[in-house]
């Protein structure tokens, strides 16, 4: 047995905050491990990263999640007793029929509407005199995942609809008024979701059988009883938001056609299999989610190191996928790299690791992936548009991450 590496001191909290997407990166570099102690929010907390650390984050006999998301999460992100905080067969059930969702078919079917909106959308920037692509494509992704999920919407309330639904993922990890932005969004969100899993229910709204909506209303748990009406909203809004959030992708996707303009060139003469590695290189090399949180379930000993039941451990999704042991010259935005992929479900985590049914791997990975080739094909091939002067850094702290000028674009003319 091996002492593992600690930061020492009461709290780290703060350096977390300073560092952001870093903090767990660079103490892996200094410490030369890939596996240290520290403490956070008050606990001891054990920080892990690269392939290695990734398989065993993902062994459920040693990892659990109930009761690693902190308060703030729940109250913001995540929402109280979704899929996020299950374990064992209470998950693998609920996560069934979050998969059940993602069918060939039914992305088919949620990318016919993206490409509907977004194309009656750029007919609507060619009048404008700018464009905030994040913003603006917030309210596309909104329109489209409403009415995928079956959620009916008024065209009046997708502003301030798709403001709340932002402020799920711009705010967890704000501190102050941004937190409690977030906060209040998820109270209206779920108040409103609540009520149409009721109206659903009492056959008062009909609803569409492969919906969301629809299912999580009649889904029934493992003793055949429905879902508490919030359980339920919080998985509808577990298949809304994240939705909505894939903008931040695409807002990076315009970065890179923007900064690349090899890439971009490649994109224009090349096919789907230079646009899917494309993709998979903005997803590696932009940072989105930081990391993800477990328990440790039960004491064991690994590599010589002491996990103690009930440690908190968080697994560094943005370092590895920048660890220069598992990719040449992480720094480099290369999507040739791509090209010849192993493919291991722990060495490329930018929506987490592991298994889909099993474990805790996000249910829309395949979502995302096919709505950001829809976007390239977009971007590419069906509009035109110039990129003026503006503020395009992005930070490796604040989280999440975005160009400071969310991306604005002008000249807008569709092809
Ligand atoms: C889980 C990232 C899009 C639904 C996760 C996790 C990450 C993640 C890091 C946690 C993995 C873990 O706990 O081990 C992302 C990113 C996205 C995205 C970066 C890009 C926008 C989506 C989409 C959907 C979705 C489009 C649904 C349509 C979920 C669900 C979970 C999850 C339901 C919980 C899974 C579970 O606990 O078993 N995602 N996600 N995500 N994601 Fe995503």
């Amino acid at each position: 047995v091996n002492p593992m590496p600690k930061e020492e001191g009461l709290d780290h909290t703060l350096s977390f905050a300073r560092e952001g997407y870093m903090y767990i990166p660079n103490r892996r570099h200094s410490f030369n491990s890939n596996i240290f102690e520290t403490r956070l929010l008050g606990k001891k907390a054990i920080c892990m990263g690269g392939k290695e650390a990734a398989e065993l984050f993902y062994d459920n006999e040693k990892f659990m999640r109930q009761g690693a998301a902190p308060n703030r999460v729940l109250q913001t992100l995540f929402g109280a007793k979704g899929v996020q905080t299950l374990d064992g067969t209470e998950h693998k059930h609920r996560k069934e029929m979050f998969m059940s969702l993602m069918s060939h078919e039914r992305i088919e079917q949620l990318i016919i509407l993206l490409r509907k909106e977004w194309e009656s959308t750029v007919t609507r920037w060619e009048g404008m005199n700018e464009v905030v692509l994040y913003e603006e494509v917030k309210e596309i992704l909104c329109r489209v995942a409403c009415e995928w999920a079956g959620v009916p919407i008024q065209e009046d309330e997708i502003k301030s609809r798709s403001k709340e639904f932002g402020s799920l993922f711009e705010s967890v990890a704000a501190i102050g008024p941004n937190h409690w932005l977030g906060r209040t969004a998820r109270n209206n969100i779920e108040k409103w979701i609540i009520g149409l899993v009721e109206e659903v229910r009492n056959q008062e709204l009909e609803s569409t059988e492969n919906t969301a909506l629809h299912q999580f209303s009649w889904h029934r748990d493992l003793e055949g009883n429905l879902l508490d009406a919030e359980v339920a909203a919080v998985e509808v809004v577990n298949i809304i938001r994240p939705i909505i959030a894939i903008s931040i992708f695409i807002n990076f996707t315009a970065l890179a056609i923007h900064q690349f303009p090899e890439a971009k060139a490649k994109l224009q003469s090349s096919g789907e299999k230079y646009t899917e590695m494309f993709i998979q290189e903005v997803r590696r090399f932009y940072p989105f989610f930081p990391l993800v949180a477990a328990r440790v379930k039960k004491d064991f000993i690994w590599n010589g190191y002491t996990f103690d039941a009930g440690t908190l451990t968080l697994l560094d999704l943005y370092g590895t996928n920048h660890d220069p042991t598992i990719w040449d010259n992480p720094g480099l935005f290369n999507p040739d790299r791509f090209s010849e992929w192993e493919g291991s479900p722990f060495s490329f985590i930018p929506q987490g690791g592991g298994d889909y049914l099993t474990g805790h791997r996000c249910a829309g990975e395949w979502i995302t992936v096919e709505v950001m080739k829809a976007v390239v094909d977009q971007l590419i091939n069906r509009m035109e548009y110039n990129v003026p002067e503006q503020d395009l850094s992005f930070s490796l702290v604040s989280m999440p991450s975005m160009p400071a000028s969310k991306f604005v674009i002008n000249h807008v003319k569709s092809t």
